[in-house]
């Protein structure tokens, strides 16, 4: 009786301190869903600041490094893995540009954010950084695979 989904593309989707303490995870949450990608793994966690200059080691020459992982670790994230056909780059799409000034209003920056530093909700960039991602915030065991009865009509 075990459920096993074609294997669809994942990608690795965290609200930050900002998005959790403001009460914006169903929301935000609920913008995935409704689109129709599936949630594979959640959970609450406060990443400590060793984890999150993992998460962000791309960005250490930037000016912003420290900040940004003070920031991270500065309470509770939101860790998700989300799965569906385009997930990682329609995934950035529903989230919308860094910088909520640049944002389109309709995405999540852009309807509930208004500073770059307070941008509420991380997504990969890629295949390869969405892969390393999952890997880093996730367990393999986790990660739940299964057949919603919506992508039947979906795909
Ligand atoms: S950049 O500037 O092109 O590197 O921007 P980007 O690759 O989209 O951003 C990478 C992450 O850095 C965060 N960021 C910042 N944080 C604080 N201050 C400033 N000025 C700043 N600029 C970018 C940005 O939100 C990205 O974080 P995540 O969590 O990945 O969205």
């Amino acid at each position: 009786h075990q459920l096993h989904a074609a294997e669809l593309e994942r990608t690795f989707i965290a609200i930050k301190p900002d998005g959790v303490q403001r009460g914006l995870i169903a929301e935000i949450v609920s913008r995935f869903e409704r689109k129709g990608f599936k949630l594979v793994a959640i959970k609450i966690v406060v990443p400590s600041k060793e984890f999150a200059q993992k998460h962000y080691h791309d960005l250490k020459e930037r000016p912003f490094f420290n900040g940004l992982c003070d920031f991270l670790s500065s309470g509770p994230v939101v860790a998700m893995v989300w799965e569906g056909e385009g997930v990682i780059k329609y995934g950035r799409k529903l989230i919308g540009a860094t910088d909520p000034q640049k944002s389109e209003p309709g995405t999540i920056r852009g309807d509930l954010a208004v500073v770059v530093d307070r941008n509420i909700i991380h997504g990969s960039d890629a295949p390869k950084t969405a892969k390393d991602e999952i890997a880093l915030w996730f367990s393999h065991g986790e990660l739940v695979s299964y057949t919603s009865n919506a992508e039947k009509w979906m795909y």
